[in-house]
């Protein structure tokens, strides 16, 4: 697991939350808003030059650009940004046209049948299936307890309300349906009052990556340098079992074993993952 080496702010109009986010983050912040770079292949020449790498090098930046935060890998073959985004072309295109209620994940959680649940996403990483959830209608409160991840998170639902502010009033709506923490979940989920309990737990934490696979995605990749296996993983279902009020959602790769190895009540299996379902008593 490593962290982000510093914030670097390439947008003046960034500045000032770059000097917050890297408070929060206890890591230098760099103004570089004078470079005047604007093209993602410019800034990562300029990370390259500012920042050298040795051979194995691999340096992680979170960067204030010209469309909010994003997450910058840098190292010798394989240097690139990545972002959360709640409000580009391809999310809204999967919001307009995808599969709806009919989706796996929206059988699994239970929202194919209901048409609002509280749900934790207990482990949200960039937020792709919190906003599935949410666009079906789901209330969700998202844990995410990396801060650098949390961070791209929290911009992307800043980036998409105020995208969507005069435009979009649907999108406002689902980004209103979802409320992001900042904390380790298994510890969360103890502090919840009995009364507020969530209807259901989504989980899906990190897998160690299959060995054969020819080239790890993009975020994957970076989500492996910075989160690592999430080797406690076993503990968080017996904690989620017992905190939620309808059900347990475990999303997991299609062969891979059940999470704490725990019998689900049933799966729901796609080409490459598997929805494991616990249904509380
Ligand atoms: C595989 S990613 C989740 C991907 C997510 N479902 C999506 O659609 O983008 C797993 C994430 O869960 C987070 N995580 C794992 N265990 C956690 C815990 N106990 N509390 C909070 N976050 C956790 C990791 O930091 C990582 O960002």
């Amino acid at each position: 697991m490593m962290n982000a080496s510093a914030v670097i702010t390439f947008d003046s109009k960034y500045t000032s939350a770059g000097v917050s986010l890297a408070e929060y983050l206890a890591v230098p912040h760099i103004d570089a808003s004078k470079q005047r770079l604007l093209r993602d292949n410019d800034i990562i020449s300029y990370l390259h030059a500012e920042f050298p790498q040795d051979d194995f090098g691999l340096k992680i930046f979170l960067i204030y650009q010209k469309n909010g935060l994003s997450l910058a890998q840098i190292s010798i073959d394989n240097s690139f940004l990545i972002c959360a985004n709640f409000h580009g072309d391809t999310i809204k295109y999967r919001r307009q046209k995808g599969g709806g209620k009919k989706e796996m994940i929206a059988k699994a959680v239970g929202l194919s049948g209901e048409s609002s649940l509280n749900i934790l996403d207990a482990t949200c990483g960039l937020g792709g299936d919190a906003f599935i959830m949410a666009s079906l209608g789901g209330n969700i409160t998202m844990t995410e307890r990396v801060a650098e991840v949390y961070a791209l998170v929290n911009d992307a639902l800043e980036q998409a309300k105020e995208w969507g502010r005069d435009t979009d009033p649907e999108l406002i709506a689902i980004i209103n349906r979802m409320n992001l923490i900042n904390a380790d979940a298994k510890e969360y989920m103890l502090t919840i009052n009995p009364t507020c309990r969530p209807d259901v737990i989504y989980l899906d934490p990190m897998f160690p990556p299959r060995k054969k696979s020819a080239k790890v995605k993009k975020d994957m990749s970076v989500f492996h340098n910075l989160v690592g296996t999430d080797n406690d993983s076993h503990e968080i279902l017996p904690i989620a079992l017992s905190c939620a009020l309808k059900r347990v959602v475990v999303k997991r790769p299609r062969i891979a074993p059940t999470l704490s190895s725990k019998k689900a009540n049933y799966s729901i299996k796609g080409k490459s993952n598997r929805y494991d379902v616990y249904i509380c008593s």
